[in-house]
């Protein structure tokens, strides 16, 4: 691994306190010119000031004294690589306020980061352009010099000079807008609350919008393109229960006057929280009722639960420095799940928590290449870094297991003691702690330190034995490596909040500890000799657990009938998996509970146990026993996609349709001929018009004609493509053209991903889309290496292309193409992608191990169904 540079924030003899800024960006030729006025304190006399810039040209700078008529000329000396500015002033500043004034130029750049351009198509068919912004994490300083790191907030007066008939926002409402001669208008917003640099945000383009108002009479608008206002309603609704929700949950109001969500139609991440103004891709936003997915519609409740959250959780209270990231997004990961079952309890969402952040953070926590959640970071590529599941996932799920551990009256007392302490300040992690200390008394410093300090979580071995009445359960401790292999001299132990719920109490503890040490033994009374129990009632606390084979004996009938609740079902499984991959338990073992599921009827369970399956599919796809495997999946999922059909009942629960989706791709993919048959009939009818396919059976039906496809149905489909009007359903159909097999197919599919028909945003999906066969792997990597260059300069190195590297290596599955890889990016380095570069080299090599391992074993079993 290359030397890590030493790293320096920003010095603090010169702190702001105002920007005035003034902005005019140029739709035609891309450009923009700024002046800004700093109020700063001089804190000691220095005679130069070193702030934040990148990629912008500075014209002047000027430093003022308050109550001095001197005006004294800064020279101007730039370190690209720090992006940072340095004015030399001729004397040193007095100590005392000021104003540093600095005139500028720069680029509305197409890498959708800083302020950047992004591209759409008007109702009448005219290419149009919006200037919009993306700073976090540190590209505010690509749209105007400034101190560009969260603890250093101060209050924006922003003023946009704009085109008259474009919309024009800010963070703040319009104080006022005035005609400049031409046509051009110079509209001037309120000022801000004290803030941080990332959060801020300004937006000029053609848009619609809805409105309404939340309980307390905030303004909430839902921007979107120019004639599908309709589509904004939904998030409108969201929005506007949440932010009361919010209010009453911290106990303090939303502080602005108003909350615009828009949707801007080149966007990297899903969604950024700039206070007061929410920015959306598309496709976390808009739903329209004929062309959007139960999926989907769910994901935009999220989405917006998330971000709002961070309006307070981020925005009111902002951490420290970025090794506290994780506070942010671990936290506001978590609570859109709690705002998500207040607005759609029909979600069941927290099931759907087990299988989307805790089982990912506990996948990507078990290799040797994690990180703790909090982590030290300097330079902005470190800082890209950290955007992962971990952060996310993994904090969140960290969160949760605190919640349930503490209790929510004790909970919210916390947050909102902390949140009312650190308001229009920074926090570090400790902080919080302290907090929830206060309220519930119990030491979550302690506790919760084991687990952000220290990366990696524990497997608990469960002994457990009859004793008359009762059972003595002993739980030992140990770290959890994804191999199996823990390192020499590995001392990490974590202090695990334990619950256990019994054949008795299957819904709710039967009995709780907390394991501080190596083992703890708990008796459980009253407790027949027959009875199952499991360690993790409701697979809230952040471990795995490995049983005897007694006791598993005794879990499978509570699989099969029921009795375990879904949670439970689903975190057994998935421990059996990870277990398995680890070398810890027999993988054909595995596979049989896997048949223990056939009853199953919940959309999460299946979701979980199908990306487990996947898993050993994976390795299966490189050997003679992959087609017995498909058969195997075709068996074990057939009777819940005869239960679900392919029509929608009505009054449906969403879940149902999820499931439905999932089966019927399960089974299309894995070349189910009476599903295929279903597809390609109601797929004709589709693309003749004669009958529109409902939005949540399109994925199903979309994968299943395309995996047996030839030209003939990929032409249709890119048809289709052209016709799209909705990203959405764009979307939906680039990431799904990947599953073709016809090898000339795959190359059409990855040349189409870099052309101007997809978006930079959606190009690294459409690539991972083909990674699903073994052909489409090596082809999707020959394609990244072949446009490395390419690709690189599209993503300037940030966490897409993290995610691109990740998703066309992961899957390989022998030492020489780890070997490969590593060879690759030591030649082509890409600083931002670095870690995930390891653990995909990881994952390969834990691949090869598993096959060498468990295959012929496999094979065997197979064999015999
Ligand atoms: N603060 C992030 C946006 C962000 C992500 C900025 C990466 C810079 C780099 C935002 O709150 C966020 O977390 N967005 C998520 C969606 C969310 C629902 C998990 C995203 O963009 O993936
Ligand atoms: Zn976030």
């Amino acid at each position: 691994m290359p030397e890590k540079k030493a790293f320096a924030r920003l010095p603090g003899s010169v702190i702001p306190s105002n920007y005035n800024i003034k902005l005019k960006p140029n739709l035609q030729t891309f450009t923009f010119e700024g002046d800004e006025t700093i109020t700063v304190d001089v804190k000691s006399a220095t005679n130069t000031i070193l702030i934040n810039s990148v990629e912008i040209a500075i014209q002047s700078a000027t430093f003022q004294a308050q109550g001095s008529s001197d005006i004294s000329t800064g020279e101007i000396s730039f370190n690209e690589e720090d992006e940072k500015v340095t004015f030399k002033f001729p004397a040193p500043l007095p100590v005392g306020k000021g104003e540093l004034k600095i005139k500028f130029t720069g680029i509305l750049n197409d890498k959708m980061k800083g302020f950047y351009r992004s591209k759409y198509t008007t109702p009448d068919g005219k290419e149009q352009f919006a200037a919009v912004t993306q700073f976090e994490a540190t590209d505010a300083r690509r749209a105007f010099p400034c101190w560009d790191e969260p603890a250093v907030k101060a209050t924006f007066d922003v003023t946009l000079v704009v085109p008259k008939q474009k919309v024009a926002l800010s963070n703040m409402p319009v104080i006022s807008s005035t005609e400049l001669n031409g046509d051009l208008l110079e509209v001037k917003y309120g000022t801000t609350p004290i803030m941080s640099t990332y959060l801020l945000a300004f937006i000029v383009g053609d848009y619609d919008y809805v409105e309404g108002k939340d309980q307390d009479g905030v303004i909430v608008r839902v921007y979107t393109p120019v004639g599908k206002k309709e589509q904004g309603l939904f998030a409108l609704e969201v929005a506007i229960k949440t932010l009361p929700f919010y209010k009453n949950y911290f106990g303090i109001a939303y502080p602005l006057p108003k909350m615009d969500l828009i949707a801007i139609a080149d966007f990297s991440a899903g969604a950024m929280e700039n206070w007061g103004l929410v920015t959306y891709r598309e496709t976390a936003l808009l739903v329209d009722p004929n062309n959007t997915s139960s999926h989907v519609r769910q994901w935009v409740a999220l989405v917006v639960g998330h971000e709002l959250a961070h309006q307070w959780f981020g925005n009111l209270v902002t951490m420290e420095w970025w090794t506290h990231l994780w506070l942010n997004e671990g936290f506001a990961s978590w609570i859109e799940y709690l705002c998500v079952d207040h607005c759609f309890p029909e979600f069941d969402i927290w099931t759907q928590f087990v299988n989307n952040d805790l089982g990912r953070a506990l996948e990507l926590d078990a290799l040797h290449t994690s990180h703790p959640i909090e982590v030290p970071v300097g330079h902005p590529s470190e800082v890209d870094e950290i955007f992962d599941a971990i952060s996310y996932s993994k904090g969140a799920s960290v969160i949760r297991m605190l919640h349930n551990y503490i209790g929510d009256e004790h909970f919210r007392k916390g947050m909102n003691l902390y949140l009312t302490k650190f308001k229009y300040k920074n926090a570090f992690t400790e902080d919080l702690w302290a907090a929830l200390e206060e309220s519930s008394k119990k030491p979550i410093g302690q506790l919760m330190s084991t687990w952000t300090k220290q990366m990696g979580f524990p497997v608990l071995q469960v002994e457990e034995k009859q004793d008359g009445k009762s059972r003595v359960v002993t739980v030992t401790q140990r770290k959890f490596c994804a191999d199996g292999l823990i390192p020499e001299g590995d001392k990490s132990q974590w202090m695990v909040p334990i619950t256990i719920c019994t054949a008795s109490s299957p819904d709710k503890p039967a009995t709780s500890g907390v394991l501080d040490s190596k083992n703890l033994t708990i008796t459980l009374e009253n407790v027949k000799a027959s009875d199952w129990i499991k360690v993790n009632s409701g697979t809230v606390g952040v471990y795995r657990a490995q049983y005897s084979s007694e006791s598993l004996e005794r879990l499978i009938p509570a699989i099969k009938d029921k009795s375990l609740s879904p949670s439970d079902r689903l975190g057994l499984q998935s421990d059996l998996f990870a277990l398995a991959r680890a070398g810890m338990v027999s993988s054909v073992d595995v596979l049989k509970v896997a048949e223990s599921f056939i009853n199953e009827d919940n959309y999460t369970v299946w979701n979980d146990l199908s990306s487990n399956l996947s898993t050993v599919g994976l390795i299966l796809q490189y050997t003679e026993s992959y087609p017995q495997f498909q058969s195997f999946i075709r068996n074990l999922f057939r009777p819940i996609s005869q239960i679900v059909g392919w029509d929608k009942k009505d009054g449906e629960s969403p879940l149902i349709s999820m499931l439905r989706e999932l089966v019927l791709t399960k089974l299309g993919r894995n070349g189910d001929e009476s599903v295929i048959k279903e597809a390609t009939k109601r797929f004709e009818e589709h693309f003749m018009g004669a009958k529109i396919l409902p939005a949540d059976l399109r994925k199903s039906v979309y994968i299943s004609i395309l995996s047996d496809g030839n030209e003939d149905v990929f032409t249709k489909m890119l048809e289709l493509y052209d016709k799209a009007d909705m990203q959405e359903e764009k979307v939906r159909i680039s990431r799904s053209l990947g599953t073709v097999r016809d090898e000339g197919l795959i190359t059409k599919v990855l040349d189409f991903s870099l052309s101007d028909k997809v978006r930079s945003q959606d190009s690294v999906f459409v690539i991972a889309g083909v990674t699903g066969s073994v052909r489409g792997r090596q082809l999707a990597w020959k394609f990244v290496k072949d446009n490395w260059t390419k690709l690189y300069d599209r993503y300037r190195g940030g966490f897409l292309l993290a995610r691109l590297i990740k998703a066309t290596t992961e899957d390989f599955i022998t030492e020489e193409l780890a070997k490969e890889v590593e060879e690759f990016f030591k030649a082509n380095p890409a600083p931002a992608a670095e870690r995930a570069i390891q653990q995909s080299c990881e994952n390969i090599r834990l691949n090869a191990r598993w096959l060498n391992r468990d295959g012929d074993k496999l094979k065997e079993w197979l064999k015999s169904k």
